[in-house]
């Protein structure tokens, strides 16, 4: 069997020494099977210049990445319109940043129809396809009225929502009608599974029995495979002598008896702001903490274009420098803000370091981070927003409602002043969940899935 995935965005990078795979978790979990079984990965052209198909390592190639070359007007209505501004704040219950303009369905029905027709051409028998996420709605079906016969998988990695929500969206049919097209189609938790079948029987009118859709004379499964982390590199990581330096570091110049990590794309999901002012609200309860507790704000740079995004990196620059300004001291910063990208390995030597991870996202379909903090520390708390994939996953985090401005400043107390024994119970447990999540164990768990499909 061979691979064929299609992603928006492409497994490998262009760096100083020349092409190298990428580090996210998505070309984790999948360049090995690539690897092993030989494939495609069918992605958008970035940039211009670059070769439509290109053989991966140059040399010696394992796989080949295939680009699907977009025009600036392209890219501007498919990924940072259609996608971006209607179906990531939709499936976020953000529905106040939606941006409604046709012309963004249109270029995503063209790019979506483009990206098919790469896989169409790729398409040898008893491939399997694994289409991933929102950008690519539309392209099941294409693949599937050219190819009956096709083994297809999609697996949607934010959340799904409630049908009254989805519904929404302008072409709500038309968008789940593509993705019928798939034989398997996966999302991380149960809820968003119930809410997918309920958007089908509902605005399609399809049948459902159990987790099965019956869609025009064709079965399409619908399952839960929450998604996990290469839980062995982060490990390694950890526990690498240049990490314990860099821990040692950070412990050294924050000085403090407590330090708290936020980590998160700078996105409005992901609920920064609040956070912020969840911990303005916990100085301003706990005088007797001042100059005790450091809180470290990494936001890497994320959809820089869009207005939405450029509006709350400076809400959020405001608020560092007003609970700075006016709780610092000489001796004391209260948050550490870093907007930048760091490395995986610089990454887990704040895990290690953190006494807290404060991760509060005002609706994440998984994150990651959480199940990263896990791993790579060894007696902290981790505080989670109950909004989120990972909530559900892993139960003996402290959850806590993101929109609960109060019970948010209440959790960092509690979590600073969780007795021992309890945080080694809660994380122990942790860990077990998320070896079993892993990211390997991910990949594995869904092609076997989308093979027995077939074969039933
Ligand atoms: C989410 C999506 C991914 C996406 C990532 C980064 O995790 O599920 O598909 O790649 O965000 O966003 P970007 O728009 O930079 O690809």
């Amino acid at each position: 069997m061979r691979l064929i995935v299609a992603a928006n965005r492409a497994p490998i990078r262009k760096t100083k020494k020349g092409w190298s795979a990428s580090i996210g978790g998505l070309a984790t979990a999948l360049l090995p099977v690539l690897e092993q079984h030989g494939g495609v990965w069918v992605a958008m052209g970035e940039e211009p210049d670059l070769p439509e198909r290109q053989a991966f390592p140059a040399d010696d190639p394992d796989f080949h990445v295939r680009r699907v070359a977009l025009s600036d007007e392209e890219v501007d209505n498919y990924y940072y319109g259609m996608a971006n501004r209607v179906l990531w704040p939709l499936s976020h219950y953000m529905i106040e940043h939606m941006e409604l303009n046709p012309v963004f369905y249109e270029d995503y029905k063209k790019v979506n129809r483009r990206f098919a027709d790469a896989v169409i051409e790729e398409l040898q028998p008893s491939d399997q396809v694994w289409l991933q996420d929102y950008h690519l709605m539309l392209a099941p079906n294409y693949v599937r009225e050219a190819r009956t016969d096709a083994t297809l998988g999609l697996f949607w990695h934010i959340p799904w929502p409630a049908m009254e929500v989805f519904r929404i969206v302008p072409k709500a049919r038309e968008l789940l009608r593509g993705m019928l097209g798939c034989d398997l189609i996966g999302f991380h938790v149960d809820e968003y599974v119930e809410n997918f079948l309920e958007s089908a029987r509902v605005l399609l009118g399809a049948e459902v029995s159990g987790n099965v859709i019956r869609w025009q004379g064709r079965e399409v499964r619908i399952e839960a495979h929450p998604l996990g982390i290469d839980t062995a590199r982060f490990r390694r990581m950890t526990e690498e002598e240049e990490t314990q330096a860099a821990v040692k570091n950070l412990r050294d110049e924050t000085g403090t008896e407590y330090l708290i990590l936020g980590i998160d794309r700078m996105d409005y999901t992901k609920g920064i702001l609040s956070r912020l002012l969840a911990f303005e609200q916990f100085l301003k309860d706990n005088p007797e903490l001042h100059g005790r507790v450091s809180f470290y704000q990494i936001a890497t740079p994320s959809r820089t274009k869009l207005e939405t995004y450029k509006q709350m990196k400076r809400e959020v620059d405001e608020a560092v420098g007003r609970i700075d300004g006016s709780y610092g001291t000489d001796s004391w910063v209260p948050v550490h803000y870093r907007y930048r990208k760091y490395t995986q390995r610089e990454l887990c030597a704040f895990y290690n370091a953190a006494d807290v991870c404060f991760i509060t996202p005002l609706r994440d379909g998984m994150n990651l981070v959480a199940q990263e903090y896990v791993v790579s520390n060894s007696d902290g708390v981790l505080v989670l927003s109950e909004l989120t994939g990972a909530s559900y996953a892993l139960p003996e985090s402290l959850s806590v409602n993101p929109y609960d401005h109060q019970a948010l400043a209440d959790s960092i107390r509690e979590a600073l002043l969780m007795q021992p024994d309890e945080r080694q119970r809660r994380l122990a447990a942790m860990k077990e969940r998320v070896d079993e999540l892993d990211v390997h164990k991910w990949a594995d768990r869904f092609l076997q899935s989308l093979d027995s499909v077939v074969v039933s």
